[in-house]
Formats: structure tokens, C-alpha cells, sequence
């Protein structure tokens, strides 16, 4: 496709399934150390895959509260039309699981508004932030098993910015799990385009799980194409896909 300058390989790295979060974790912390922007900005996925990384994580900032005042956060993705007190938005539950524990206070965040009057001013709101507050310094994104980023699913424009989309069927499904039942899934979505993140200055694509093991096989030896928009991932050169050996099954045999 012509908007594919380069391919780039990805940089795997392996775990046990044991040693999955520490290892995200460790990941993580050592290109926070990294670098070098006084305040880097971060983006981080909701779901079930970092859950252990965010233990982790916090664990770790009981000895480390300085490298965390100087975090800002962005959100990745977020449901649309939800009030501010919904516990399915995601600012809420990555408030629960990561913000607040820490210290990421309000004035070092920015996200979507879930309930915004107008949703092409919000994500027009978030274009302008980026523009002036970005880039993004470290993307951490989970995999949908139709091969989605953030909530960039098949078919997803990748010069983007920010966009309100409709859910697919199959990522309704997946987090029908999460709000108990299909009916308290939201139909739509805000999430960052693949510009932003395509742009971090370092990405981590965490996968974990047997059930991810055919997309991120096509994510890594497929084609380039928007129908599986983490394939995108192949075309800058700062990706690293910290994945359990379940998650590989099929791609290392
Ligand atoms: C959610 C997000 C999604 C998830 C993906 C994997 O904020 O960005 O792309 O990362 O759907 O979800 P889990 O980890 O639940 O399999």
C-alpha cells in the first residue's frame, strides 16, 4: 500500500505466562527511564491483559513515587455515552486499577469526555491537545482478537487522529465479559487513530493468551493492511510485542 514507506520487523519478546507481567512491567519502567522528555506522556489500554503489569506497577511506585509525579496520561480509548459516574467508563476503571494508586492526579490527565454534546468537537478537542501536548512518548496497547489497537478496528483510516466509532460485533463481544451481558456494552467508542499512536516514540503490544494466538500470527506475518490495523505496527520502527508463549503458539510453531 503507498502509505507503507518501510517495513520494520518487530521486536518479540517471549515470556512464560508467569513472568508475563513482570516482565510488561520491566518493559515499561525501563523506557519510562528512558526517557528523555520532562514529563513523557502515556497512553495505556484497559482489558484484561495488563492487569498483572498495573499490579506490578503499583508495587513498584511505593518505592518510586518521583518517576510517577512527572507521568502525564492520555487516554487510549473510552465508550461513548456513558455519564461521569458510569464504572464502565474507562477513565474509571484505569482510575481504579492505575491513577490513583499513582498519584496520576487530574491535572496530569486527559481523555474523553464519554458524554460529550457534540462528539466531532471532542475528538477535534483531543486533536488540538495532541497537537500541542504531544507526541505520545510511550503507547502500551493490548490486541483485540480481530486485530484491533485502542479501539481501531478493521478498516480503520490510519492518518486519524481521534475518532468516535461503532463497536464491532466481536469487540462487543469480548467485553460483554466485563459489564455482565452484550446489553451493558456501549455501542460506540473514542479512541485515539493510529496516527498518534503509530507516532509514540516507543510502543509495547502486550498479548497474552492461546485465543490471541492466530491475529497476532497475521499481526506479525500477514499482510499490511487496515482490516488488521495492529499489522500498521510493521511500519514504524519502535515496536516491541512482549507476548506469552501461548500467544505464540502458532507463529513459533
Ligand atoms: C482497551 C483497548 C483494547 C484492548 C483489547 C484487548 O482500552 O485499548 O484495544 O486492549 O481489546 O483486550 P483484552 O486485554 O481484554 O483482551
Amino acid at each position: 500500500m503507498s502509505y507503507v514507506k518501510k517495513i520494520h520487523d518487530l521486536h518479540i519478546v517471549r515470556t512464560c505466562s508467569q513472568d508475563f507481567a513482570r516482565v510488561a512491567a520491566e518493559s515499561f519502567l525501563g523506557a519510562l527511564k528512558d526517557c528523555d522528555t520532562p514529563s513523557p506522556l502515556v497512553t495505556l489500554p484497559t482489558g484484561h491483559t495488563p492487569l498483572g503489569m498495573y499490579e506490578e506497577l503499583r508495587t513498584h511506585h511505593a518505592n518510586n513515587k518521583a518517576l510517577w509525579n512527572r507521568i502525564r496520561y492520555l487516554a487510549l480509548d473510552e465508550y461513548a455515552d456513558l455519564k461521569p459516574d458510569d464504572p464502565r467508563l474507562f477513565q474509571n476503571w484505569l482510575d481504579r486499577e492505575l491513577l490513583t494508586p499513582l498519584s496520576i492526579n487530574q491535572d496530569r490527565r486527559t481523555g474523553f469526555r464519554s458524554d460529550a454534546a457534540d462528539p466531532e468537537a471532542e475528538t477535534r478537542r483531543i486533536e488540538i491537545w495532541l497537537d500541542q501536548n504531544g507526541p505520545i512518548d510511550i503507547a502500551v496497547l493490548g490486541l483485540g482478537t480481530n486485530g484491533h489497537i485502542g479501539f481501531n478496528e478493521p478498516g480503520a483510516v490510519f492518518n486519524h487522529v481521534a475518532n468516535l466509532i461503532a463497536l464491532s460485533s466481536e469487540t462487543r463481544q469480548a467485553n460483554a465479559a466485563y459489564w455482565s451481558g452484550l446489553d451493558h456494552v456501549p455501542e460506540k467508542a473514542y479512541t485515539l487513530g493510529l496516527k498518534p499512536i503509530l507516532d509514540a516514540r516507543k510502543i509495547f503490544l502486550l498479548v497474552s493468551g492461546a485465543h490471541k494466538s492466530a491475529i497476532l500470527d497475521k499481526v506479525m506475518n500477514g499482510p499490511i493492511t487496515q482490516d488488521i490495523p495492529a499489522s500498521m505496527l510493521r511500519t514504524v520502527p519502535n515496536v516491541t510485542v512482549i507476548a506469552d508463549k501461548d500467544a505464540l503458539e502458532i507463529t513459533h510453531g
